[in-house]
Order: structure tokens, then C-alpha cells, then sequence
């Protein structure tokens, strides 16, 4: 970002990896809660955005959490364009597979730096040597074999590795010097919606760019609005949400799609006329 007033802002991290293989599990011990505990049969239906502060460094990263079935091959491309890092989890037990596969596509067509996270490191019957070696195989550059690719341990279960693989995160994300300017009108993009029966249009965005504010006219694809609230992953109302946030948002008329880009624009005319352009292609 070119902007004279861009200050660090936190790294967006995204978590890929084959069905089953404990994407959000590791989320959930790093964040300390219980989704996927409580997911419909343990399955991950969206993309979920929430921030997840490190207190020992001072800073912040904003984690997506993407589904591993094959039917979400979009939604992971998205993700991977959204994405500053990605973090590839192989199930030690299982090794790679097809989504593993597509995930790493992915990511190097984004460009994206990857960390590797073994997951279900507790289980007996994993083999942390073979998952190299397959992962190597797929043309990954390990940093024990000379490469700049960095892979964890870890179990969310006994929450072992949890601290090196925030640690990898921050050295990267350091590495990257990732700056925004938190003043001009905010850009970002949006990661699910859904129309909620009280609150009717909401849509959750990660802002790339500014800061989203209460009371702004904003378009998101098709759709426009003003933002009549602004949310974090816990429900927790916010006035603003600045470079590499995650917030819930109300206010649109109707529900944009994942992937589109959010804009803030001077007036609701100005979003109106936007909006019946973008309708009309
Ligand atoms: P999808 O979103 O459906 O692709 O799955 P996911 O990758 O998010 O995996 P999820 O976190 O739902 O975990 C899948 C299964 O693996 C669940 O039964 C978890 O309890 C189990 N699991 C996840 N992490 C660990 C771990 O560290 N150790 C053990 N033993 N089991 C784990
Ligand atoms: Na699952
Ligand atoms: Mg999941």
C-alpha cells in the first residue's frame, strides 16, 4: 500500500486443508472457544473471519476458516486471493489428499506464503516423515531441506505446537511488513452472508483498506446500504473496523455474495446508481 499515512496492519490468515483434517479444531484451540463443537455434524458449511489477538507480541491475526469438501473449491480460491498466509493443515494420521492438493495449488497461484500445520499430532498412528516426504513430493520447499516453508507440529487436542505456530505466523507476517492506510474510505472484501431474521441482511467482510465505520454508504457486489452496525466474531458491537479486521455488518438491502468486493462511496445515490450498474451486467 502506497498511501503516506499506512500504518502495520494484521496479517489475514487462512486455514486450507483436506475434509476432516482439524482446520477448525486448530482455529478453535487457538482462539481458545468451541465451533467446532458445535457444527452440525462437524462440518465447517462457510467461511467463518474472526481476529485472534497475541498479547505477547502486541499485535493481532485475522484467521479464515475455509470447508474442506470438494464442493467449496471457490470459496477456497477466494480465500487464497484474500490471503496474505496460508496455512496448509495435513492430518498427520492421513498425510496429503485431494483437497490438500488444491489448497496448495491455490496458494502458490495466490502468491502466497505457507506455513504447514500437522494436525492430530497426538494420534498413535500418525507419521510425521512420511507427510514430508509426501508434501516435499508435491513440490512444497521445506525449510529443513533447504526451503523457506516452515512445518509445525501440533494437536488440538493436547494444544501442543500452538505457540510455535503462532510464532511462524508472526515471523512471516513481520517478514512481510504488511501496511494500510487506516484513513481513506475502506475497501474489502466479503468472506459469507446470510439473511438474518431479525437483522435481516448481514455480511461478514474482512476491510483490506480504511476504516469501516458506523453510518457509512457502502456497496458490496450488487447490493448497497448503510452500515447500521458493525460486529465482531463474538457479537461484540464495534464503532469501526480498521485494516486486516473482520466484521459482521447490517445495513444492506440485500445479501451480497463471497468474494465480493466491499466499497465505500460519498452519498446513497451514488451507491444506488452503483449497484443497478453492477445488476445490470
Ligand atoms: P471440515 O471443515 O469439515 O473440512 O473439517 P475440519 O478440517 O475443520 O476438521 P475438524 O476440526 O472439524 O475436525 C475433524 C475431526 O478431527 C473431529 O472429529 C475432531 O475432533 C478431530 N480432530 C481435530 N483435531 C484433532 C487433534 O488435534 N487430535 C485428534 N486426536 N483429533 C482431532
Ligand atoms: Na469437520
Ligand atoms: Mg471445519
Amino acid at each position: 500500500d502506497l498511501d503516506a499515512d499506512a500504518v502495520a496492519r494484521p496479517a489475514v490468515v487462512t486455514i486450507m486443508g483436506h475434509v476432516d483434517h482439524g482446520k477448525t479444531s486448530l482455529l478453535d484451540a487457538l482462539r481458545e472457544s468451541a465451533v467446532a463443537a458445535g457444527e452440525v455434524g462437524g462440518i465447517t458449511q462457510h467461511i467463518g473471519a474472526f481476529q485472534v489477538p497475541l498479547p505477547d507480541s502486541g499485535t493481532s491475526l485475522t484467521f479464515l476458516d475455509t470447508p474442506g469438501h470438494a464442493a467449496f473449491s471457490a470459496m477456497r480460491a477466494r480465500g487464497a486471493s484474500l490471503t496474505d498466509i496460508v496455512v496448509l493443515v495435513v492430518a498427520a494420521d492421513d498425510g496429503v489428499m485431494p483437497q490438500t492438493r488444491e489448497a496448495f495449488g491455490h496458494a502458490a497461484a495466490a502468491g502466497c506464503p505457507i506455513v504447514v500445520a500437522l494436525t492430530k499430532c497426538d494420534r498413535e498412528d500418525c507419521d510425521l516423515e512420511r507427510v514430508k516426504r509426501q508434501l516435499m513430493a508435491e513440490g512444497l520447499e521445506l525449510e529443513e531441506s533447504g526451503g523457506n516453508v516452515q512445518v509445525i507440529a501440533t494437536s488440538a487436542t493436547t494444544r501442543a505446537g500452538l505457540p510455535e505456530l503462532e510464532t511462524a505466523l508472526l515471523l512471516q507476517s513481520d517478514l512481510m511488513q504488511l501496511r494500510a492506510s487506516p484513513t481513506r474510505p475502506a475497501e474489502g472484501t466479503v468472506v459469507e452472508a446470510r439473511v438474518d431474521k431479525g437483522q435481516g441482511p448481514v455480511a461478514t467482510v474482512v476491510v483490506q483498506r480504511g476504516t469501516l465505520t458506523v453510518g457509512d454508504v457502502i456497496v458490496a457486489g450488487q447490493e448497497w446500504g448503510r452500515v447500521r452496525a458493525l460486529r465482531d466474531a463474538r457479537g461484540e458491537s464495534l464503532d469501526s473496523a480498521g485494516p486486516g479486521t473482520p466484521a459482521e455488518i447490517s445495513g444492506l438491502k440485500g445479501a451480497p455474495m463471497a468474494g465480493d468486493e466491499l466499497v465505500v462511496v460519498p452519498s446513497e445515490e451514488r451507491a444506488r446508481r452503483v449497484s443497478e450498474k453492477r445488476s445490470e451486467r
